[in-house]
């Protein structure tokens, strides 16, 4: 980390911005430490932060926020480290992939957290927030600098006065309290089901003049005021029909955004010049010979690839560690990936050039991250495969695209059809989004739906392509989803059985439908093999089995044989489910109490998944 905090420390980052001088000049470190070190101080365990690819949870590609790897907690399940939790977590959010390159906008960012699980609830933590942003030794901001938001209520939900007077008593006055609708204060992903609940947001005013009599914290995005930081106070499940159910344990839930918070803190107008991205902007300078700030084009790719390769980095570097591909996260991170080429290209850069941010961010976050560095050559290796092969699919799709372009552009309604972008794909396996670019070059549009029907014509859809699950969204704990969790945690301990001790999972993912469990075996099971685990996982859910838990210290849990997944990180303390004498994992649960309720066990698919990984796709069935 030092090379960061050198670079902050000189001048040439701490350029005026125009804006205020700055309260606390904190470095996203410091922000990180003080953070934790105030929630330990308030009784919370530091947990460590989770992986950005969701495990078990179908509904997301990428951990969306610090609460995801949560959510069995919130919705009842016990911590094992206890019920007060504070951590740092990397998330990743693509739904707006295409805005970045502004000065605001990031698909990677960090986000700090403490957790109420059924301990405290909105007193102590509007408190504790309160006392963090103004307190002398902790971010000192004046409190009138701040401005908070609080649930108006709806005909579901009724207005939070509660936490209103809270922020009065402590000393944020009336007319700095705004009461907003369900759009703007209140959490949980629209359209799914799990905990939600008002929520309580604060904003720090940069003290630019007001763009108009509405301009006001939440109701405008002009820039003066700035959100930083939001506490959930979980109280409602939202099931499947829609309906707002009481929650008997409430909970809360809180979020800042690291890299705004320090650009506040520090008095930038952009999260980009900070020392979070200045040291990769700056390498960026060094290889294209630009100036960041010389010019809007180049800087808003300079700020694209900046974002893009933290993100790819943290993908790839990742304990789950997913590669390019053509689906789900995969795809993001392919689709990061040729953004930054493509980017790069426009700045001159012909060559594979990844590598050179890609080792800043490393150097940068190893200190938070170490798995990271772990990864080091792996996440170069993969940038630098990736990048060449794209660098050629360019060359061949550009070539094309100007040729067609002078017949393109006789098309006054200036639509470039979608079967042209769809051959352009096609043919030449050049993207659907980066022919939008160009079109967008030269004032053109694509018709995207007659696109999107050429490409389900030929292939079955990613499901990150048709973008359904960029929303965000929450795990499905339903009954049959942990009847599946139960399944997987036999079907693991059968393969084992039948097949030799060199079987590890490699991933898992459940639906309400079925369950995939792909695991390291280096040939297709045999028809016998197959027969034999699907016998003896029936054989365990006739037995009627109990399942229990236990809260153990991760090195006693692997003393008592208990699985655990090889490269996941854990808390030092973590839950171990036996399921009777058969099986015994880590796993955070939920799982049936009893075997004898899952029903009747049948593999469906035994197929390859990667080199020397199968998987298996199983179902449950009456
Ligand atoms: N989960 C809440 C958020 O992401 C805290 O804003």
């Amino acid at each position: 980390m030092r090379e960061v905090e050198a670079l902050f420390a000189s001048s040439r980052y701490l350029t005026d911005t125009g804006l205020p001088s700055t309260i606390y000049p904190m470095t996203a470190n410091e922000l990180r430490s003080k953070y934790i070190e105030f929630f330990k101080s308030k009784g919370h365990t530091e947990i460590s932060g989770k992986s950005v690819i969701p495990e078990n949870d179908p509904t997301v590609l990428f951990t969306t926020a610090g609460m995801h790897p949560l959510v069995p907690y919130l919705m009842g399940e016990p911590h094992p480290s206890g019920t007060r939790l504070c951590d740092y977590q990397k998330c990743i959010r693509t739904g707006d992939i295409d805005s970045v390159g502004d000065s605001s906008h990031l698909t990677c960012f960090e986000m700090l957290g403490n957790w109420s699980l059924g301990d405290y609830f909105k007193k102590e933590a509007i408190s504790w927030s309160f006392e963090f942003l103004t307190g002398k030794q902790w971010l000192n901001i004046p409190v009138d600098k701040l401005s908070v938001t609080v649930f108006a209520g709806d005909e579901d939900v009724p207005r939070d006065d509660e936490s209103a007077s809270i922020w009065m008593s402590l000393g944020i006055p009336k007319e700095r309290v705004h009461f907003l609708p369900r759009s703007d204060n209140w959490w949980g992903p629209a359209g799914e089901t799990g905990p939600c609940g008002p929520d309580t947001e604060m904003f720090y005013d940069t003290g630019k003049a007001p763009c108009s009599d509405h301009c006001a914290p939440g109701a405008c995005s002009c820039g003066k005021y700035v959100e930083i930081w939001n506490d959930v106070f979980m109280e409602y499940n939202k099931d499947k029909d829609g309906k707002y159910n009481k929650l008997s344990r409430r909970c809360v839930d809180t979020g800042m955004g690291i890299e705004r918070t320090v650009a506040m803190l520090q008095g930038k107008k952009s999260v980009y010049d900070t020392e979070v991205f200045q040291p990769i902007i700056h390498s960026i300078e060094k290889l294209t010979g630009k100036k960041y700030g010389d010019n809007e084009a180049d800087d808003a790719s300079i700020r694209i690839i900046c974002d893009h390769t933290r993100a790819a980095v943290f993908i790839i570097g990742d304990p789950k560690g997913v590669l390019p591909s053509n689906v789900g996260a995969g795809y993001v991170l392919r689709r990061l990936i040729r953004r930054s080429v493509r980017h790069g290209k426009k700045l001159g850069l012909e060559k594979a050039f990844l590598g050179v941010p890609a080792q800043v961010v490393i150097d940068n976050f190893k200190g938070a991250y170490p798995e990271l560095e772990e990864k080091r050559r792996l996440i170069l290796d993969e940038l630098l495969r990736e990048e060449e092969k794209f660098l050629e699919t360019l060359k061949k799709g550009e070539a094309e695209f100007e040729k067609l372009l002078p017949n393109l552009m006789k098309n006054p309604a200036k639509i470039i059809p979608g079967r042209v972008a769809f051959r352009l794909y096609d043919t030449f396996g050049f993207p659907v989004e980066l022919t939008e670019e160009l079109a967008g070059e030269h004032g053109m549009k694509v018709n995207r739906r007659e696109f999107d029907e050429a490409f389900k014509k030929h292939q079955e859809l990613s499901r990150s392509a048709s973008g359904q699950v960029f929303k965000g969204g929450l795990a499905d704990h339903s009954e049959i989803t942990t009847k599946y969790h139960t399944c997987t945690h036999l079907l693991q301990e059968a393969l084992v059985r039948v097949l030799g001790p060199h079987v590890m999972q490699k991933g898992s993912n459940i639906t309400a439908e079925r369950l995939r469990f792909d695991f390291s075996h280096p040939a297709p099971m045999t028809k016998e093999e197959i027969a034999a685990v699907e016998n003896m996982v029936n054989e365990q859910i006739k037995r009627d089995l109990p399942v229990t838990i236990e809260i153990m210290d991760l090195e006693d849990a692997k003393k008592a044989g208990a699985r655990a997944l090889f490269g996941e990180k854990y808390e030092s303390k973590v839950k171990v489910y036996s399921i009777g004498d058969f099986s015994k994992e880590v796993c955070g649960g939920p799982h049936v109490e009893h075997t004898g309720t899952i029903g009747t066990f049948k593999i469906q698919k035994e197929q390859s998944s990667s080199a020397g990984v199968r998987r298996i796709r199983a179902v449950i069935v009456d």
